[in-house]
């Protein structure tokens, strides 16, 4: 039926108080509950404000007929009289638990049938079923809460750039295939034949050519695409806060972006974010964690002790440094002693990261138990003890390994032993700034550099003169800003001359043709006076995440994917006709 001018409501849900006893009121909403009472019925009216209690008396039989047959999300409307509540009936967890409504007329919008699951907090649905009904799950209170925290972080966002003097401008999403860290999503051509669009993994080149352009302040909040193996903090279409400045260093940036933390954790959280945020060297965020975004909400800190392998007699941590490896470990205070069973699991953790094996050390009351005793004797485990200056009770856990594999397993474990043995403080906040990443990484399958951050990121000034005799060694003017132990940002200083772009390239084993078939345009556009820039994309819904306390994204994005990139909901991907094929010039095989 028509929405008549009737039905047009007088209050949200959230509204009515004792101040409004006696007012004509007219409500709307879903049915969140009914009960009868001893031939009363009381319904609790739900909309996306809150809750009101409607009663329905005996004394109108046809009225209360209508109301008995009610049933859960059904959608309705009252009118009635608004009823102070007696004192002991005062409801003190609901805004309107003050009053409730004595109805007088029922309209019944749209019967519903009954849910797959019950509308409430935490649902009593799994997953598959939660993302199948998206559109149930989003009335749950908690998940309209994440989205409406997404919207205010999304308006502060917008006032905070246009107050500085950005400018928001909305990139294409159907641009050049040029694949340089994940795969592309692809759209064929139908008026090209044969030729195919890619969705963006980010508006990278076009905010620079904004930049080229003369914009110098630009921001958009935009969906990027990208076709990888997805994880909580994954899906294959996300959004970013996309940011790009002209004639700025890092401190610039740094300021700006502390500046945009500083102002959501305010409006959306009402906390106070101290500035400047930490910083710390990659070189050194390794080394003491292992992992490249690491959590500082707990310590654990990982220490170096390949020195102590010579003549050690564990033939393990010989080899391994004397192959080249390290040797590093970190101390597990107050736990020990550890189960056979624990050490068993903590062993087989450890494996997928490439590490053969994980020593454990336990100093305990009167003794230090370790597999490798019997190999380097106990003067050795206590100089290893003074080294991490351990107590009774302490554990350490060792690898021995090539510094790749020691950094992934201790810095995995690491965050695994802080989450099991609950190290971490609920409500301390861990934020800060990984700098001087290393402008290239060793790709051992395909035999070559490729882009730690991406292709048109700047070298440092200092290390240009190592791109043609060491690259490896060459620093980048790139940086990541770890929020508990997640990147939510990341971004750098871009090579702003077109014969540095194409050194890079070079140094990335991409020859010239394609260089020019793939970024030609932006390489010209370099020689038509592209100022010095330099920028950075937040993941929102990774932030938008953490503000909400979820652990996965898929709660804060209103229609995700599921890690195995399908929408459960509407069934996509999905076959497409013949018809839609051939049109496109399409063969499947
Ligand atoms: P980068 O690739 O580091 O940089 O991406 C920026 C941020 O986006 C988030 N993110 C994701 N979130 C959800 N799902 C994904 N699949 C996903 N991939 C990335 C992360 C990450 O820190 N153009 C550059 C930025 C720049 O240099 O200015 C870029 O896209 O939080």
């Amino acid at each position: 039926m028509t929405q008549d001018i009737k039905w047009r409501r007088t209050h949200q849900n959230d509204q009515l108080r004792p101040a409004n006893t006696c007012e004509q009121v007219t409500l709307v909403g879903w049915v969140q509950s009914i009960r009868d009472h001893g031939g009363v019925i009381f319904v609790d009216l739900r909309d996306r404000w809150g809750h009101t209690q409607v009663v329905f008396h005996p004394e109108n039989e046809a009225l209360i007929n209508r109301a008995k047959r009610l049933n859960m999300e059904t959608v309705i409307g009252i009118q009635g009289v608004v009823v102070k509540r007696p004192d002991e009936m005062v409801n003190s967890n609901l805004d309107t638990g003050g009053i409730e409504v004595d109805a007088e007329i029922l309209e019944v919008f749209n019967k519903a049938k009954p849910t797959p699951f019950v509308i409430k907090d935490p649902p009593d649905a799994n997953d598959e079923t939660r993302f199948k009904y998206r559109y149930l799950d989003l009335r749950r209170p908690s998940i309209q809460n994440n989205m409406l925290l997404r919207h205010k972080t999304a308006q502060t966002v917008r006032r905070y750039f246009d107050a500085k003097d950005f400018v928001e401008i909305e990139t294409p999403v159907l641009m050049k295939s040029t694949p340089e860290g994940a795969r592309d999503y692809l759209v064929p051509s139908r008026i090209n034949k044969g030729k195919f669009y890619a969705l963006p993994q980010s508006p990278q080149t076009y905010k620079q050519l904004l930049m080229i352009s003369g914009f110098d302040r630009y921001f958009q909040i935009v969906k990027c695409f990208r076709d990888e193996d997805l994880r909580a903090d994954r899906q294959p279409e996300f959004t970013q806060i996309d940011v790009e400045m002209s004639f700025v260093d890092e401190e610039a940036i740094f300021e700006v972006m502390e500046g945009l933390m500083q102002q959501i954790f305010k409006d959306v959280l009402g906390q106070e974010l101290s500035v400047p945020f930490q910083r710390m060297p990659f070189d050194d965020v390794l080394l003491k964690y292992g992992v490249d975004r690491p959590d500082l909400r707990f310590s654990l800190e990982i220490q170096d002790i390949s020195d102590l392998a010579p003549g050690c007699g564990f033939q393990v941590f010989e080899n391994a440094v004397q192959s080249g490896g390290v040797i590093r470990g970190f101390k597990l205070p107050q736990v020990g002693p550890l189960s056979r069973k624990q050490t068993d699991q903590l062993m087989e953790f450890v494996k997928p990261f490439g590490a053969r094996g994980l020593v454990f050390v336990q100093y305990l009351e009167g003794e230090i138990k370790s597999p490798i005793a019997k190999f380097v004797g106990d003067p050795f485990l206590q100089k290893l003890g003074s080294r991490f200056d351990v107590q009774t009770g302490d554990v350490l856990f060792i690898v021995a390994a090539e510094q790749k594999v020691v950094c992934d397993a201790l810095g995995n474990l690491r965050n695994k032993l802080a989450a099991d043995f609950n190290l971490i403080p609920e409500d301390k906040m861990s934020i800060l700034w990984v700098t001087d990443f290393p402008l290239l990484e060793w790709d051992a399958e395909a035999k070559r550099y490729v882009a730690m951050h991406h292709p048109f990121t700047s070298p440092r000034p200092e290390d240009v003169s190592l791109m043609d005799s060491d690259p490896g060694k060459v620093r980048a003017r790139e940086y990541d800003l770890v929020l508990n132990g997640s990147e939510i940002a990341g971004g750098s200083i871009r090579i702003h001359q077109s014969a540095m772009q194409s050194r890079m390239f070079d140094l990335l084993g991409i020859d010239k043709v394609t260089a020019k078939q793939k970024f030609g345009h932006l390489i010209e556009a370099l020689d038509y006076g592209a100022p010095p820039h330099g920028g950075i994309a937040f993941g929102f819904d990774r932030l938008v995440a953490m503000l909400a306390g979820e652990a996965s994204i898929r709660e804060v994005i209103a229609f995700p994917k599921t890690t195995s990139a399908l929408s459960l909901m509407d069934g996509c991907p999905s076959e497409v006709d013949n018809a839609q094929l051939k049109e496109l010039g399409i063969k499947l095989i």
